[in-house]
């Protein structure tokens, strides 16, 4: 799930992919309205961090998509 929203996942995709993939972005922007899609895609620019539905933060970019996982992407630019 992301943001409470079902959505399918291919098996070897990362959080990012299956994200920009589906047409969705990353996260919001801290310094203002704008919302990332992450920039380097390799783990270096710290871009593309969201959370498990738990609050643990994620590297969308580097990880895995695993069966069951809960995301979000919204309302987390202060957290
Ligand atoms: S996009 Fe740069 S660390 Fe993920």
């Amino acid at each position: 799930m992301v943001d409470g929203e079902t959505v399918e996942a291919l098996t070897g995709d990362t959080v990012m992919t299956m994200l920009l993939l589906r047409g969705r972005d990353l996260r919001g922007f801290e310094f203002g309205d704008e919302r990332r899609a992450g920039f380097c895609l390799i783990g270096v620019c710290q871009d593309c961090w969201v959370r498990r539905a738990d609050g643990t933060p994620l590297r969308a970019c580097t990880t895995l998509i695993e069966p069951g996982m809960a995301l979000v992407t919204r309302g987390t630019e202060n957290a």
